[in-house]
């Protein structure tokens, strides 16, 4: 491999490609474009962002982020219905502390993001798990289990899904605001690949229904900018704002992250937000091509996967018999891993899965793990 390329800076062996990883290459961090925001926001002689902030984010900030979205987004985003935060981890452990209590029943989908299920896990919840299609979350069967159960909350990631890649579609999106809204239940939608589509645009993100049922839908800055930043937002409906901007963390500590936000401001006025989402689309859209081409050629015909359509990720299917585990150890001595489909079940199911991503390496690499990787399942299928 060209030894000029820039390697992913992160804790790794060396030689080993992680296809598993979902987080930006170094080479996708806009070091130079934030260099200059920050010039732009700390030579204006304004201090106010180094005080304590709004509690629900310095509302200069959340009027320009709520142009940004709207500009993005098929509806206008009102600035009084977002509240910001230090991105959506910080969120679902902000949302656990102030409308859960341990032993309470959260639906959450199989598969779901394995570190929001370590998220609630550290919250004590009881889960309870939702089927999901190729069209997203399986609304019959979340009606169906809402019969008996009366969750606190449910946990969604309607567009470009960590790990399944699927987008629920327009019609169960209206399903699903339909249900919460008859049965009281909050739905929580971490819309976090939202602004990340590689063909068409996707359906609208769920925060456009937040005043028509109880809904916080979470963006973050982590995945189109840069997730050292610790920044993201709440898009709900007022009355949630106010709820959550009374919170005693807020109240004593003022808002989550004003410095960020002001320098993250200057990003978006001097329009580096809008140009570095179009780059990462270029980029990651050739970086799919390429993969999936070398997974089609080195993966067993049995390994079924669609092209992904945005986000992060390909969620590869093997048949049922088949455990990934079981050649993840003959995998990392070959130089290359994955993260197998049991991590994004809190039953440890989905077994004959594997979640890989295209965000971390370029396509040299790409295609060097896809080929390492094909390898060692052959060798394992024919033990
Ligand atoms: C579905 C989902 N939610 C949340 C996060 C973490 O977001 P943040 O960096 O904003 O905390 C990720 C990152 O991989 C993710 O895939």
């Amino acid at each position: 491999m060209d030894s000029n390329q820039t390697l992913p800076q992160i804790d790794l062996p060396l030689d080993l490609i992680h296809l598993g990883i979902g987080q930006p290459s170094s080479q996708l961090l806009p070091i130079k474009e934030m260099e200059k925001a920050a010039i732009h926001c700390l030579s204006k002689g304004n201090n106010f962002f180094l005080a304590y902030g709004e509690e629900r984010g310095n509302s200069n900030f959340r009027e320009t982020l709520a142009g940004f979205l709207s500009a993005q987004y098929p509806n206008k985003v009102d600035p009084g219905q977002l509240l910001i935060t230090n991105g959506n981890s910080q969120a679902l452990d902000f949302i656990c502390t102030l409308f859960t209590s341990p032993g309470d029943t959260v639906l959450v989908e199989e598969p779901s993001y394995f570190l929001a299920l370590k998220i609630f896990a550290d919250h004590k919840l009881n889960l309870i798990s939702i089927p999901v299609d190729d069209n997203g979350i399986v609304t019959d069967v979340l009606k169906k289990k809402l019969e008996t159960l009366t969750p606190t909350f449910l946990y969604t990631i309607p567009t470009y899904h960590n790990p399944a890649s699927v987008t629920l579609s327009f019609k169960r999106r209206q399903e699903l605001v339909e249900i919460c809204a008859k049965k009281n239940l909050l739905m929580v939608a971490d819309e976090v690949y939202h602004l990340l589509n590689y063909s068409d645009d996707p359906p609208p993100p769920m925060g456009t229904w937040s005043n028509q049922c109880p809904l916080i839908s979470l963006g973050s800055f982590s995945k189109i900018m840069a997730p050292g930043l610790r920044l993201g937002w709440m898009h709900t409906s007022v009355d949630l704002v106010r709820k959550m901007a009374g919170s005693g963390l807020l109240v004593s500590g003022g808002g989550f992250n004003p410095f960020v936000s002001e320098i993250v401001n200057s990003a978006i006025c001097l329009g580096f937000l809008n140009t570095h989402i179009k780059r990462l689309k270029t980029i990651y859209s050739q970086r799919i091509k390429i993969f999936c081409t070398q997974l089609r050629m080195y993966l067993p015909d049995q390994a079924v996967f669609k092209v992904p359509k945005g986000g992060y990720f390909i969620w590869v299917k093997f048949p049922d018999s088949i455990d990934t585990n079981d050649f993840r150890k003959a995998a990392q001595e070959q130089n290359v891993d994955f993260y197998p489909g049991s991590f994004f079940s809190y039953k440890k199911g989905l077994k004959n899965y594997m979640r890989l991503s295209f965000a971390f390496y370029d396509e040299e690499f790409l295609a060097e793990g896809a080929r390492r990787l094909g390898k060692v399942i052959m060798e394992n299928e024919n033990h």
